[in-house]
């Protein structure tokens, strides 16, 4: 069998704590190319994987030719990378937040749809085994209807994570559009949706920078939602969560409440 040739652009940390060794592991892939605006941060994968190495996208998909792409940028590039690699005709795997609005969104799937090719956004807090589980004895019925809920995701901000420390893009916000709630908070918007199975009817919110300095994205936001069942619930994303992460839901049923990765806090 053919091996499915891959290429990534975007060569910081998520691709290489999660897509690079995923799909270095998979017998069926080939890591054909690897794109970053700084090559010795592609170069590195190229060495360790083969592959070439590239810090102009247009010509990696030209040269390369991959039957699918990992888009790994920054948020304001998720949407014209994900529709050039589909007008390639590559699949796409396009990490969150899928794009930074709402006609942007829509364009990615029009351009999947007219190539006839896949296009999937990176939220896997859906196959994290909790939220699986979770999933599972909700459709089993045993604890009746969901009622109301909490969810939550932070940390102490992308300086903890991003290849780029404090000078991220996470914080310019022509490159990020959107802060903590962009980051985190859309985790827990596509959570709670495909665990109630329910879409968001109305949202209040505030959204702020309460902590970060030299940055106008926002560090927390805490959102109040009524889904269309009438569900009612919390959404918190937060970069200020110095001391102690939170990655966590709660659901009050009408048999029992169920706390999704509340332990240990
Ligand atoms: N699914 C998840 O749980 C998860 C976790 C972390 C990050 N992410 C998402 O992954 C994306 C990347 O985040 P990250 O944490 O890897 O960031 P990062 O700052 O660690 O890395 C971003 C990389 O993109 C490169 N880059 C910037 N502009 C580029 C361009 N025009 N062409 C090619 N490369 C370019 C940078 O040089 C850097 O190496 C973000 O959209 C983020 O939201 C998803």
């Amino acid at each position: 069998m053919n091996k499915i040739k891959v290429a990534i652009v975007g060569c910081g940390s998520i691709s290489k704590k999660r897509h690079i060794p995923e799909y270095a592991a998979n017998p069926n892939v080939e890591l054909v190319g690897f794109c970053d605006l700084i090559l010795a941060r592609a170069e590195g994968h190229a060495q360790e994987h083969g592959g070439r190495a590239y810090t102009n996208y247009e010509e990696m998909l030209r040269v390369e030719k991959p039957d699918a792409v990992s888009v790994c940028t920054p948020n304001v590039l998720h949407a014209p990378y994900a529709i050039a690699a589909a007008n390639a005709g590559a699949h796409v795997l396009v990490e969150k937040p899928m794009a930074t609005n709402e006609a942007d969104a829509l364009a990615m799937i029009e351009a999947a749809r007219k190539n006839g090719v896949f296009l999937m956004v990176g939220q896997n807090q859906r196959l994290m085994p909790p939220h699986q589980k979770a999933k599972e004895i909700l459709q089993s019925g045993k604890m009746g209807k969901v009622l109301s809920f909490r969810t939550s995701f932070g940390h102490g901000g992308p300086e903890g994570w991003s290849m780029d420390g404090r000078d991220s893009w996470f914080f310019r916000k022509e490159e990020a559009i959107m802060g903590a709630m962009g980051d985190l908070g859309v985790h827990k918007s596509d959570l709670i949706r495909w665990m109630l199975d329910d879409e968001v009817a109305e949202v209040a919110a505030f959204v702020s920078t309460l902590h970060k300095a030299g940055t106008d994205v926002d560090d927390n936001a805490t959102c109040v939602l009524r889904m269309k069942s009438g569900i009612i619930g919390t959404l918190v994303a937060s970069w200020t969560y110095y001391k102690g992460g939170d990655n966590s839901t709660i659901l009050w049923c009408e048999n029992g409440a169920m706390h999704i990765g509340t332990h240990p806090v």
